[in-house]
This record gives structure tokens, sequence and C-alpha cells, in this order.
């Protein structure tokens, strides 16, 4: 009975959705709200090749590298275990890029070979603990079998297995490996499973872009870990620069970005960080606002208006993340801005946020504190959060001359006020 009230259910939902559709189309007028895009000239060729997960087939200036990567792994071919290897760069250098790359092609290599080679490349942010890793691998060694719920030693001992009888050589690919919490124990399972293999044999190929990671590791570790180094330094201005051109070709119709803007978008991207996803994201972005505004040509403005609102996305990201009291403090400074309403800047028309004092903004986040019945933090945490929000490019502060009352500490708060406070109220709403 009730199988037949839900079957009922279903047949009038069906009749219901039908209806509506043919409601909806009698009722739709002639113009499609998708017309005007479906018109619009477009500046990009393939848009794609701007996003952060695309990889060009040729990564310029990272040829060093690639050799030593190619070297490394190609003892593979005369079916001998390669040394394990550790990649370690800032962000942005190709580190991923050139292992996946890499990776790729000894692949193709290897069908012309008899010989085998399998993969599994993780991100150690998912693939956080050894159990994990070997989880990953072992999905990927037996994709149609289901292997959910079973422990670590079954899940090792079917790798184990798989590498064994197929006579493989497995190359774990563990980016941000520095994630991994349990990163000496599975350095050292993995490595010594080679010492139960009578063929193939499993390596690892580690990536981390936190510089004094390695230096941190069990000695142990590190020695396993670092058999081969290979170190992805940033790129400067030049070199972004023709990343970024190469780039363009692909991705942007011919001579839409002026060349200046192409440079400008390098020299800014070098100058932070030396960094290749940032240098592409304000391509991106400096497209987009061009497209948006109707322009053929990308010129230095977008450039610098794309800085602006990728700087403004990664500060919202920022304050998001901040611990409840913390943000508080920043709150309590904007709004304190806000009501000061700021000065001229001596450079030109906008404004620059006021001058506070540190005092004051403590007064402020005491009495919001106190309105929003939650404990009060000390001065010594207000002090420490003031320095990290300093260290976080969200504020800057100065100690004053010795005044009336004594030496004390200056703020300005950095971005606008009033984000500081969307990004505030919005991260309250996530949380509420
Ligand atoms: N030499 C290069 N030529 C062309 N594009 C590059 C080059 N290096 C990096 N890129 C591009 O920059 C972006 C970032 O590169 P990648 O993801 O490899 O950086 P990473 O070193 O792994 O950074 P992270 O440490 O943050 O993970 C990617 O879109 C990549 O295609
Ligand atoms: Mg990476």
């Amino acid at each position: 009975m009730l199988i037949m009230l839900n079957m009922h259910n279903i047949h009038y939902r069906q009749l219901f959705i039908q209806y509506s559709l043919v409601n909806l189309s009698e009722t739709m007028s002639s113009e499609n709200l998708f017309t005007e895009h479906l018109n619009k000239e477009t500046i990009f060729l393939n848009r794609n090749a701007l996003l952060p997960h695309y990889t060009p087939e040729h990564l310029l200036f990272r040829e060093k590298q690639m050799e030593n990567l190619v070297d490394s792994l190609a003892v593979i071919l005369r079916n001998e275990k390669p040394s394990n290897i550790f990649l370690y760069g800032k962000t942005g250098t190709g580190k991923t890029a050139a292992s996946k790359l890499v990776v790729e092609h000894l692949l193709q290599a290897m069908k012309s070979k008899q010989g085998n080679f399998a993969s599994a490349y993780m991100n150690c942010r998912t693939y956080n603990s050894k159990y994990k890793v070997l989880s990953k691998a072992v999905k990927e060694l037996f994709p149609k079998e289901n292997f959910l719920g079973y422990s670590a030693t079954f899940v090792f001992e079917k790798v184990m297995e798989y590498v064994n009888e197929t006579k493989s050589h497995l190359v774990l690919v563990l980016d941000e490996i520095d994630m991994i919490k349990d990163l000496d124990e599975c350095v050292y399972s993995l490595t010594r499973a080679n010492d139960d293999l009578k063929n193939g044999s499993i390596s690892i190929l580690g990536i981390s872009n936190k510089l004094n990671f390695k230096d941190k590791l069990d000695p142990r570790t590190k020695s396993s870990l670092c058999e081969r180094e290979l170190i992805f330094p940033p790129y400067n201005a030049e070199e972004l620069t023709e990343i970024l051109r190469q780039r363009a070709e692909i991705a942007l119709k011919n001579k839409i970005v002026e060349d200046s803007a192409l440079r400008l978008a390098a020299a800014l991207a070098a100058k932070e960080s030396g960094d290749a996803r940032t240098a592409v994201l304000f391509l991106l972005k400096g497209a987009e606002l061009a497209e948006k505004k109707g322009l053929t040509k990308i010129t230095d403005k977008e450039i610098e208006l794309a800085k602006k609102s990728v700087e403004e996305e990664i500060a919202f990201e920022m304050i998001s993340c901040l611990p409840e009291q913390q943000q508080r403090v920043l709150k309590s400074i904007a709004v304190l801005a806000g009501e000061k309403k700021g000065v001229q800047s001596l450079h030109g028309s906008s404004r620059e946020e006021a001058v506070l004092l540190s005092g004051e903004v403590f007064e402020k986040y005491q009495s919001m504190a106190k309105e929003e019945k939650v404990s009060i933090i000390s001065g010594r945490w207000y002090r420490e959060y003031l320095n990290e929000l300093e260290m976080y490019g969200l504020i800057s502060t100065i100690m004053s001359g010795k005044g009336q009352r004594g030496q004390t500490k200056l703020i300005k708060v950095l971005l606008d006020s009033k984000k500081i406070l969307k990004a505030c109220a919005q991260t309250a709403d996530l949380t509420n």
C-alpha cells in the first residue's frame, strides 16, 4: 500500500513538473535570459587556460628541474627502483605542474616498454595520514574494488601485493607532504616496504612549500625522504612576463592584451612573491574586467584593478579565518576608523583611513564584547592580536612620539573599513 502511495506521489510529481514546464515555456517572454551572452563577442580563446588547474604542455624556466626529475625517474625504464625525491620551493613556483607533467611523460614512455609503472598523485591536505595515503593508493591501483573500512594493514598488504604481482614501480606523489600528521611513520613504512618486495618498488615524490619543514623532520625520515632534493626558486619579473605571454597566446584572442599590461602583471606578482599562480590570476581578472566593460584591449588599468580585487579576495579569506576574538579586535578598529571618517589622502582624491590610538581601540573592543556578552581578552592577548593583524597586512602600527600621555601605539587600518565590516558580517552569517 505504501509503495502504491509512493508510486502515486511520483506520478503526480512528474505530472506537476511536466505541467510547470509547459506553463513556464508558455509564459516565458520571447527574450531568453542568455541571449545577450549568446551574441556577445568574447576576448577569450580558451578561458580554461587561465584557471589554476591548467598545466601548460611546456613549463618555461623549469628545464633544469624537469631534467633532474626525468633523470631520477628514468631508472624505472631499466626496471630499477628510483630514489625518493623531495621538491621544495615557495608557492606558485611550478612544483605540482612539473611533477604531474613528468609523471605523465613517464606513463607515455612506459607504453613502449616491458616494465610496469604505476603512480598515485594526492594532495595531502586531503590525504593527511598514512592510512589515507594508502587508501588513495589502493583506490588508484584497484579502481573497480572498494576497500572502504578495511584496516591499515590490509590496505598496505593490498598495495604490496599489487606491486609484487605486477612487478610495478609505484611512485606516490605526495603533494603538500608536510600536512601528513604521522609522516615519520608513513615514510618509514613506505620506504621499508621495499625490503619485503621481491619484484617492483615503492618510492615517494614528496612536495612542500614550507621551506623549513625539512629541518623539523626526524633525521631518519629526512634522510629517507630527501635522497634527492630539487629546489624550485621564485620567478623574477622577466620570467613571469614570458610565462604570461605564453598563457595569453593560448587563452586570449590575438593582441587583446597590451604588452605593458603583461609586464605590469608580472612585475606586481614578482614584487610580492614570484608566484606564477598570482601572475596568471591578475591576467584572468584583468581579462574578465575588460570583457565586462566591453573593452577590446586589456590595459595597465585593468591589471591594477584586478590586483586590487584579488587582494580584497585574499583579505576576505584571511578575515574569515581569524579566530573570533581577533576578528572582533579588527572589527572594532574598522568601526572606529569608519566613525572618524578618515583624512584626505596626500596622493590623490581617495581617503586614507584615520589613525587610531591603541587605547581607544581596546575600549571599543571591550564595549563590543560586553554588548555581545562574550568574555574579554587580556591586554597581553590584545597586543598579540594587533601584532598578528599587522603581520597579515590588515593594519599598520607605529609608536607615537613622547606626548603628554607618554608613548602609545597608533593604528591604521590598511583596507577599506567598510569592506572589513562586510567580511566580518558575512563570516558571522556563515557561522550562525
Ligand atoms: N614555469 C611555468 N610556466 C608556465 N606556467 C607555470 C609555470 N610555473 C607555474 N605555472 C603555473 O602557475 C600555477 C601554479 O603552479 P603550481 O601549481 O605548479 O605551483 P606550486 O609550486 O605547486 O605551488 P604550491 O606550493 O602553492 O602548491 C599553475 O597554474 C601553473 O600552471
Ligand atoms: Mg602545488
